[in-house]
Protein backbone atom coordinates (compact mmCIF):
# COMPACT_ATOMS: atom_id res chain seq x y z
CA UNK A 1 0.00 0.00 0.00
CA UNK A 2 0.88 3.35 -0.59
CA UNK A 3 2.63 5.49 2.14
CA UNK A 4 0.50 8.25 3.81
CA UNK A 5 1.91 11.74 2.96
CA UNK A 6 3.36 13.46 6.01
CA UNK A 7 3.67 17.17 7.08
CA UNK A 8 7.16 17.31 5.78
CA UNK A 9 6.05 15.76 2.30
CA UNK A 10 3.02 19.06 2.35
CA UNK A 11 5.31 21.39 3.97
CA UNK A 12 7.98 20.39 0.82
CA UNK A 13 5.27 21.85 -1.85
CA UNK A 14 5.76 25.05 -0.93
CA UNK A 15 5.44 27.32 -4.05
CA UNK A 16 4.45 23.65 -6.32
CA UNK A 17 1.06 22.01 -7.55
CA UNK A 18 -1.44 23.38 -5.33
CA UNK A 19 -2.27 21.38 -2.58
CA UNK A 20 -5.99 19.93 -2.59
CA UNK A 21 -7.67 19.44 0.65
CA UNK A 22 -10.94 18.63 1.77
CA UNK A 23 -12.78 18.07 4.77
CA UNK A 24 -14.17 14.49 6.03
CA UNK A 25 -15.92 12.85 8.65
CA UNK A 26 -16.68 9.79 7.82
CA UNK A 27 -14.99 6.54 6.39
CA UNK A 28 -16.62 6.36 2.66
CA UNK A 29 -16.27 10.22 2.46
CA UNK A 30 -13.09 10.13 3.17
CA UNK A 31 -11.73 7.43 0.82
CA UNK A 32 -13.78 9.60 -1.18
CA UNK A 33 -11.62 12.11 -0.58
CA UNK A 34 -8.44 10.23 -0.13
CA UNK A 35 -8.53 9.46 -3.87
CA UNK A 36 -7.74 13.08 -4.78
CA UNK A 37 -6.48 14.91 -1.72
CA UNK A 38 -3.01 15.88 -0.46
CA UNK A 39 -4.75 16.39 2.98
CA UNK A 40 -7.60 15.56 4.33
CA UNK A 41 -8.98 17.57 7.25
CA UNK A 42 -11.34 16.59 10.18
CA UNK A 43 -12.43 19.75 10.83
CA UNK A 44 -14.69 20.73 13.62
CA UNK A 45 -17.13 22.16 11.05
CA UNK A 46 -18.21 18.58 11.61
CA UNK A 47 -20.22 20.09 14.69
CA UNK A 48 -22.62 22.08 12.46
CA UNK A 49 -22.56 20.31 9.04
CA UNK A 50 -23.33 16.45 10.41
CA UNK A 51 -24.39 17.38 14.29
CA UNK A 52 -26.76 20.24 13.78
CA UNK A 53 -25.07 22.88 16.14
CA UNK A 54 -25.00 26.27 15.63
CA UNK A 55 -21.46 27.42 15.70
CA UNK A 56 -18.34 25.23 16.39
CA UNK A 57 -17.76 26.23 20.21
CA UNK A 58 -19.12 23.16 21.70
CA UNK A 59 -17.28 20.82 19.56
CA UNK A 60 -16.09 18.21 21.87
CA UNK A 61 -12.53 16.20 22.14
CA UNK A 62 -14.18 13.10 21.75
CA UNK A 63 -16.55 13.72 18.71
CA UNK A 64 -13.26 14.60 17.16
CA UNK A 65 -11.60 11.65 18.04
CA UNK A 66 -14.82 9.24 17.20
CA UNK A 67 -14.78 11.21 13.75
CA UNK A 68 -10.88 10.80 13.86
CA UNK A 69 -10.93 7.37 13.59
CA UNK A 70 -13.68 6.89 11.00
CA UNK A 71 -11.51 9.12 9.02
CA UNK A 72 -8.71 7.18 9.28
CA UNK A 73 -10.44 3.76 8.30
CA UNK A 74 -10.64 5.62 4.82
CA UNK A 75 -7.52 7.56 4.51
CA UNK A 76 -4.44 5.84 2.96
CA UNK A 77 -2.62 8.58 1.01
CA UNK A 78 -3.45 11.87 1.95
CA UNK A 79 -2.37 13.34 5.14
CA UNK A 80 -4.81 13.31 8.08
CA UNK A 81 -5.29 16.34 10.43
CA UNK A 82 -7.87 16.73 12.87
CA UNK A 83 -8.77 19.96 14.16
CA UNK A 84 -8.35 20.84 17.52
CA UNK A 85 -11.69 22.06 19.65
CA UNK A 86 -12.49 24.81 21.62
CA UNK A 87 -11.19 24.97 24.73
CA UNK A 88 -8.66 21.91 24.54
CA UNK A 89 -5.53 23.87 23.50
CA UNK A 90 -6.22 27.74 24.67
CA UNK A 91 -5.34 27.68 28.12
CA UNK A 92 -1.51 27.39 27.16
CA UNK A 93 0.93 25.19 26.04
CA UNK A 94 0.60 21.94 28.38
CA UNK A 95 -3.18 21.76 28.00
CA UNK A 96 -2.63 21.88 24.25
CA UNK A 97 0.18 19.49 24.07
CA UNK A 98 -1.86 17.08 26.12
CA UNK A 99 -4.88 17.19 23.78
CA UNK A 100 -2.72 17.16 20.91
CA UNK A 101 -1.37 14.16 21.82
CA UNK A 102 -4.64 12.44 22.67
CA UNK A 103 -6.01 13.47 18.87
CA UNK A 104 -2.92 11.95 17.36
CA UNK A 105 -2.43 9.00 19.53
CA UNK A 106 -6.55 7.65 19.48
CA UNK A 107 -6.44 8.71 15.58
CA UNK A 108 -3.52 8.33 14.09
CA UNK A 109 -3.76 11.89 12.52
CA UNK A 110 -0.43 12.90 11.37
CA UNK A 111 -0.51 16.44 11.96
CA UNK A 112 -3.24 18.95 14.17
CA UNK A 113 -4.54 22.14 13.44
CA UNK A 114 -5.12 25.10 15.73
CA UNK A 115 -6.90 28.44 15.40
CA UNK A 116 -4.97 31.67 16.32
CA UNK A 117 -1.64 33.75 15.32
CA UNK A 118 0.38 35.57 16.83
CA UNK A 119 -0.84 34.98 20.36
CA UNK A 120 -0.53 30.94 19.79
CA UNK A 121 2.86 31.11 18.79
CA UNK A 122 4.05 30.06 21.69
CA UNK A 123 1.79 26.99 21.91
CA UNK A 124 2.62 26.21 18.13
CA UNK A 125 6.27 26.13 18.94
CA UNK A 126 5.98 23.92 22.19
CA UNK A 127 3.93 21.18 19.97
CA UNK A 128 6.35 21.21 17.33
CA UNK A 129 9.60 20.87 19.34
CA UNK A 130 7.57 18.01 20.91
CA UNK A 131 6.62 16.33 18.02
CA UNK A 132 3.60 16.87 16.89
CA UNK A 133 3.10 19.35 13.33
CA UNK A 134 0.59 21.76 13.62
CA UNK A 135 -1.45 23.44 11.03
CA UNK A 136 -2.35 27.17 11.80
CA UNK A 137 -5.25 28.78 10.72
CA UNK A 138 -6.10 32.53 10.53
CA UNK A 139 -7.96 35.36 9.36
CA UNK A 140 -11.58 34.32 10.05
CA UNK A 141 -11.39 31.59 12.67
CA UNK A 142 -14.81 30.42 13.91
CA UNK A 143 -14.29 29.65 17.37
CA UNK A 144 -13.38 33.34 17.86
CA UNK A 145 -17.13 34.01 16.35
CA UNK A 146 -18.39 35.50 19.20
CA UNK A 147 -15.68 37.69 19.85
CA UNK A 148 -15.52 38.83 15.53
CA UNK A 149 -19.05 39.44 16.16
CA UNK A 150 -19.31 37.67 12.73
CA UNK A 151 -18.10 35.75 9.62
CA UNK A 152 -16.85 38.46 8.11
CA UNK A 153 -14.11 39.03 6.12
CA UNK A 154 -10.89 39.97 7.90
CA UNK A 155 -7.80 41.71 7.10
CA UNK A 156 -9.14 44.59 5.25
CA UNK A 157 -7.70 48.18 4.85
CA UNK A 158 -5.55 48.76 8.33
CA UNK A 159 -6.14 45.04 9.93
CA UNK A 160 -4.23 43.76 6.96
CA UNK A 161 -1.21 44.02 9.50
CA UNK A 162 -2.48 42.11 12.35
CA UNK A 163 -3.34 39.28 9.30
CA UNK A 164 0.54 39.57 8.05
CA UNK A 165 1.75 39.38 11.58
CA UNK A 166 -0.43 36.64 12.49
CA UNK A 167 1.27 34.87 9.22
CA UNK A 168 4.57 35.56 9.98
CA UNK A 169 4.38 34.34 13.73
CA UNK A 170 2.72 30.63 13.02
CA UNK A 171 5.68 30.28 10.49
CA UNK A 172 8.00 31.45 12.54
CA UNK A 173 7.04 29.36 15.08
CA UNK A 174 7.52 26.21 13.54
CA UNK A 175 4.12 25.63 11.57
CA UNK A 176 3.89 23.32 8.29
CA UNK A 177 1.50 25.06 6.62
CA UNK A 178 -1.23 27.81 7.47
CA UNK A 179 -5.04 27.98 6.46
CA UNK A 180 -5.92 31.48 5.56
CA UNK A 181 -10.03 31.70 5.41
CA UNK A 182 -11.61 35.05 4.41
CA UNK A 183 -9.13 37.79 3.68
CA UNK A 184 -8.83 39.61 0.92
CA UNK A 185 -7.09 37.85 -1.74
CA UNK A 186 -3.93 40.44 -2.56
CA UNK A 187 -3.70 40.03 1.07
CA UNK A 188 -3.59 36.04 0.48
CA UNK A 189 -1.32 36.60 -2.27
CA UNK A 190 1.21 38.70 -0.34
CA UNK A 191 1.14 36.43 2.75
CA UNK A 192 1.91 33.28 0.07
CA UNK A 193 4.66 35.35 -1.47
CA UNK A 194 6.12 36.43 1.79
CA UNK A 195 6.21 32.69 3.76
CA UNK A 196 8.32 30.02 3.34
CA UNK A 197 5.74 27.60 3.93
CA UNK A 198 2.33 26.64 1.85
CA UNK A 199 -0.87 28.78 2.47
CA UNK A 200 -4.00 27.27 2.01
CA UNK A 201 -7.23 29.18 1.42
CA UNK A 202 -10.45 29.16 1.60
CA UNK A 203 -12.14 32.04 1.00
CA UNK A 204 -8.92 33.61 -0.08
CA UNK A 205 -7.38 33.48 -3.45
CA UNK A 206 -6.15 30.75 -6.33
CA UNK A 207 -2.98 32.49 -5.45
CA UNK A 208 -2.37 30.56 -2.57
CA UNK A 209 -0.18 27.44 -2.69
CA UNK A 210 -3.42 25.25 -1.79
CA UNK A 211 -7.01 25.60 -1.24
CA UNK A 212 -9.94 23.74 1.36
CA UNK A 213 -13.24 23.42 1.08
CA UNK A 214 -15.81 21.74 3.23
CA UNK A 215 -16.80 18.70 1.94
CA UNK A 216 -20.67 18.98 3.00
CA UNK A 217 -20.39 22.37 0.88
CA UNK A 218 -18.65 21.74 -1.85
CA UNK A 219 -21.06 18.60 -2.43
CA UNK A 220 -24.14 20.51 -1.89
CA UNK A 221 -25.37 18.50 0.79
CA UNK A 222 -25.14 20.70 3.42
CA UNK A 223 -27.55 23.60 2.50
CA UNK A 224 -28.19 25.67 5.42
CA UNK A 225 -26.64 28.50 3.80
CA UNK A 226 -24.19 29.12 1.53
CA UNK A 227 -20.78 31.41 2.04
CA UNK A 228 -19.75 33.07 -1.15
CA UNK A 229 -16.46 31.49 -0.98
CA UNK A 230 -18.08 28.44 -1.34
CA UNK A 231 -18.09 26.56 -4.78
CA UNK A 232 -21.19 23.97 -5.34
CA UNK A 233 -19.61 21.16 -7.04
CA UNK A 234 -22.47 19.17 -6.83
CA UNK A 235 -26.25 19.55 -5.58
CA UNK A 236 -26.43 16.32 -3.19
CA UNK A 237 -29.05 17.48 -1.24
CA UNK A 238 -31.32 17.99 -4.18
CA UNK A 239 -30.84 14.57 -5.52
CA UNK A 240 -31.32 13.43 -1.81
CA UNK A 241 -34.56 15.12 -1.42
CA UNK A 242 -36.10 13.79 -4.76
CA UNK A 243 -34.66 10.29 -3.92
CA UNK A 244 -36.09 10.18 -0.46
CA UNK A 245 -39.81 11.73 -2.05
CA UNK A 246 -39.79 8.90 -4.29
CA UNK A 247 -39.38 6.28 -1.65
CA UNK A 248 -42.05 7.70 0.24
CA UNK A 249 -44.05 7.65 -2.67
CA UNK A 250 -43.54 4.15 -3.79
CA UNK A 251 -43.69 2.80 0.04
CA UNK A 252 -47.55 4.80 0.07
CA UNK A 253 -48.32 2.85 -2.79
CA UNK A 254 -46.95 -0.41 -1.84
CA UNK A 255 -44.41 -0.34 -5.05
CA UNK A 256 -41.63 -0.65 -3.08
CA UNK A 257 -40.15 -3.45 -2.23
CA UNK A 258 -41.24 -4.83 -5.63
CA UNK A 259 -40.48 -8.78 -6.78
CA UNK A 260 -36.97 -8.57 -7.03
CA UNK A 261 -36.40 -6.95 -3.22
CA UNK A 262 -38.22 -9.89 -1.57
CA UNK A 263 -37.60 -13.66 -0.68
CA UNK A 264 -39.40 -16.54 -1.88
CA UNK A 265 -38.82 -20.05 0.11
CA UNK A 266 -36.45 -20.81 -2.63
CA UNK A 267 -33.69 -19.03 -4.84
CA UNK A 268 -31.44 -16.26 -3.52
CA UNK A 269 -30.80 -16.47 0.06
CA UNK A 270 -29.01 -12.68 0.60
O1 LIG B 1 -13.41 22.97 10.40
C1 LIG B 1 -13.12 23.12 9.19
O2 LIG B 1 -13.76 22.54 8.29
C2 LIG B 1 -12.01 24.01 8.86
C3 LIG B 1 -11.73 24.29 7.41
C4 LIG B 1 -12.84 25.07 6.81
C5 LIG B 1 -10.44 24.95 7.20
O3 LIG B 1 -11.36 24.48 9.74
NA1 LIG C 1 -12.13 24.16 11.81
Amino acid sequence: PQKALSAADIRARKGGVPLVCLTAYTTPVAQLADAECDLVLVGDSVGMVLHGLPSTLSVTMDMMILHGQAVARGTRRALMVVDMPFASYEEGPEQAFRNAARLMAETGAGAVKLEGGQHMAATIRFLVERGIPVTAHIGLTPQAINALGGYRVQGRGADADRIREDARAVAAAGAFSVVLEKVPAALADAITDELDIPTVGIGASAGCDGQILVIDDMLGLFDAFKPKFVKRYATLAEGASAAIRTYAEEVRARAFPAPEHVFGDEGATS
